[in-house]
């Protein structure tokens, strides 16, 4: 799939504008402050209806405006469709093709890649999970109500516990529908680690790592009667899927603990790699490639093949950066931005 135009109006820095993109290769330069990020913010917000930045909508409205939004129209086998977000103070409104709906995570679909992505190995599990949960989603779309589900029950269960008189038997009842569904996430996240295990072996060798192998092991937290026990004083819920964690193990040792600045680097661009060929696989579809200034976070042996394997003829890339580095050599469409304006180079 990918992006053929996008329209931005009061999107934070943003001046009003429709920007096309190339098929393979765009490359947006500018010096810090401009933008860059907003116009991948932008993007990002509607293939997945969330910010990587922040949690609170309407810091993506202009200063001093009412309403900010994001268009796309995404190209796919030869059919288009609309996708946008109109944020006010009160309200998002979500539309495919001008018709609003809660949400929709696949008419584009995103691999990204930012300087933070680096927290997915060094960061708390959270991380993990997040990173490990978006790719199922991109994997199987359907398999979106589930977490919805959970979250929901989970939300649900922890007002229960922290209730002064708690219900037991409401309690109970959210038990069940937790063990149910997250027996289910459990599955998911283990058969994505070993597809995710697979697939980062062979990646890490054309990326010419010197180690082999890249071990992606799911490390679920199992219900025992003693943690529900636990949880009745703790007043929060200390089992299920929000517990869970992941390990990376390269050339069969801890990447958390262990990894140097270099190795972590390895282990990103081998899992990032791996998103993108498995949703190519199983949904017979490119995911947009984002990367927002990578460039500044790779030594020069790794961008190299990195850039190499990352472009494909058929794969739409956006990436940023400052002036003056190596992008600009890049064969690819070239975008220059000042002051959140966009002009073609
Ligand atoms: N809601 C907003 N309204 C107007 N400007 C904003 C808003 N949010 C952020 N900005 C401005 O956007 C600029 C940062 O843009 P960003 O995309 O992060 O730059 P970069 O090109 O370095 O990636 C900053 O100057 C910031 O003040
Ligand atoms: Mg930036």
């Amino acid at each position: 799939m990918l992006i053929k135009r996008l329209y931005v109006q009061n999107f934070r820095n943003l001046k009003e504008q429709e920007i096309s993109f190339s098929k393979n290769l765009n490359i947006l330069i500018g010096e810090n402050g401009q933008g860059k990020t907003n116009l991948i913010e932008a993007i990002y917000i509607l293939s997945t209806t969330k910010s990587f930045r922040t949690s609170k909508k309407e810091e993506l409205i202009k200063w001093g405006e009412e309403r900010a939004i994001s268009f796309v129209e995404v190209e796919r086998d030869e059919s288009t469709a609309t996708l946008s977000l109109e944020i006010t103070k009160a309200k998002t409104k979500f539309l495919r093709n001008e018709e609003e709906i809660k949400r929709d995570l696949s008419t584009l679909t995103t691999v990204s890649f930012f300087p933070s992505d680096l927290e997915i190995i060094k960061g708390a599990p959270s991380e993990r999970r997040r990173f490990i949960d978006k790719l199922i989603v991109d994997l199987y779309p359907e398999t979106l109500s589930q977490f919805f589900a959970y979250q929901r029950a989970l939300a649900q269960k922890n007002r229960l516990l922290k209730e002064p008189h708690q219900n037991l038997s409401a309690i109970e009842v959210y038990n069940k529908i937790l063990i149910d569904n997250g027996e289910k996430i459990g599955e998911l996240r283990k058969a994505a680690s070993s597809l995710l295990t697979e697939s980062s072996t062979r990646e890490l060798e054309l990326l010419k790592s010197p180690e082999q192998t890249l071990n992606v092991v799911y490390e679920p937290s199992f219900f025992d009667e003693t943690k529900m026990k636990a949880e009745l004083s703790a007043r929060v819920s200390l089992f299920g899927p929000h517990r869970d964690d992941l390990r990376f193990e390269l050339g069969g040792v801890d990447s958390r603990a262990y990894a140097s600045q270099g190795q972590t680097r390895s282990v990103l661009l081998a899992l990032k790699l791996s998103s993108i060929k498995l949703i190519e696989e199983k949904r017979k579809t490119s995911p947009v490639v984002l990367l927002d200034d990578v460039d500044s976070e790779l030594d020069e042996k790794r961008r190299s093949s990195f850039f190499e394997h990352i472009s494909s003829s058929d794969r739409q890339v956006i990436i940023t950066g400052p002036r003056g580095r190596h992008l600009e050599d890049l064969p690819g469409k070239q975008l220059h931005i000042q002051d959140g304006h966009w002009i073609k180079h």
